[in-house]
């Protein structure tokens, strides 16, 4: 399991409003994106992936109030309203998220998707305090809570694959794992994250908002995924943070050559499916 170690999550954290380039894209849009992040605290990590892998940010994607569809996951071809990520590092290997982020093995993602339903108090610890991070460049330390609240019901249930950065050179470095079972917010703490930030500085007199800070689905391709539980036949496609072609097959190329180098010792359970690939996330870095 890679979650053991996310109880020490309970101290200050900072919400930071920055700007990170954005990879290239096809579509017409801004040429930067902008994530609330949440840095955690440097020695929170979890364990069970083989490398330790300390905590770096975490950060959420959303739509808006009129496309309330956000998540940059589908499962079943059903796109959530929202998904949170939490970026760790490989800290064995590296110094750093951003030394990491585009080196093999470099981060692990771990995402809950968002759906809307009843109030969650634990969330409400992130967007209670997104009213002072309203514009580009503005910080703000909130109380300390534990992370583990942010994660949903059954977290042993996941699907875990190997995804990479578009950015050459396509190493496989993020390892993603992303939960079954969604967590819940309510219609209201949903519509305070999509009308909360812009993009824009405080001063700046046309303000930009905040709003579908999520990749598009952009096509399909093969890829190994780990199911961690037996699921019911219900049909199955991971829409992925996307790569280029050739990515693809050199992740999935090296997480085949792994599996079969160890698989004696783990009863195996990892199925192929066919999952939607979109243009990649931001660099999590
Ligand atoms: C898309 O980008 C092109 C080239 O920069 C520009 O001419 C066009 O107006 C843009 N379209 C939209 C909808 O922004
Ligand atoms: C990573 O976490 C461990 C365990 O909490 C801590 O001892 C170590 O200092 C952290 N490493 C870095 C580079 O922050
Ligand atoms: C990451 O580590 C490198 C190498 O030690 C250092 O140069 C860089 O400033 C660090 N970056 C951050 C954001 O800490």
């Amino acid at each position: 399991m890679p979650l053991r170690s996310l109880h020490a999550a309970a101290v200050l954290l900072l919400v930071v409003l920055k700007e990170q380039p954005s990879n290239p894209t096809p579509h017409n849009g801004s040429k930067w994106t902008y994530i609330v992040k949440l840095k955690l605290p440097k020695d929170m990590h979890i364990q069970g992936l083989g490398a330790r892998y300390n905590a770096s940010q975490l950060h959420l994607h959303w739509g808006d109030e009129n496309e309330p569809h956000g998540s940059e996951h589908t499962v079943g071809g059903k796109q959530f309203a929202a998904e949170l990520h939490m970026v760790y590092y490989n800290s064995d290997l590296y110094p750093n998220a951003s030394i990491a982020s585009d080196k093999p093995e470099g981060l692990a993602v771990l995402a809950v998707l968002i759906e809307m339903g009843s109030f969650n108090p634990s969330y409400d610890k992130i967007f209670s305090h997104l009213k002072d991070v309203k514009y580009k460049g503005q910080e703000v330390s909130i109380p300390g809570f534990s992370i583990e609240e942010l994660l949903p019901k059954r977290p042993e249930e996941y699907y875990r694959y190997r995804g990479s950065l578009t950015t050459p050179p396509c190493y496989p470095t993020v390892l993603w794992t992303v939960f079954r079972n969604p967590v819940e917010i309510s219609q209201q703490q949903l519509t305070d994250l999509e009308t909360a930030l812009y993009c824009t500085r405080v001063e700046d007199p046309s303000p930009r908002e905040m709003i579908h800070n999520f990749r598009q689905v952009q096509k399909f391709d093969e890829r190994l995924v780990y199911v961690s539980f037996r699921h019911e036949g219900i049909a199955l496609f991971v829409a992925l943070a996307g790569v280029l072609g050739i990515c693809i097959v050199l992740a999935v190329s090296i997480w085949l050559f792994r599996r079969k180098k160890s698989s004696k010792k783990v009863a195996n359970k990892g199925v192929i499916y066919k999952p939607a690939v979109k243009q990649d996330a931001e660099a999590h870095a």
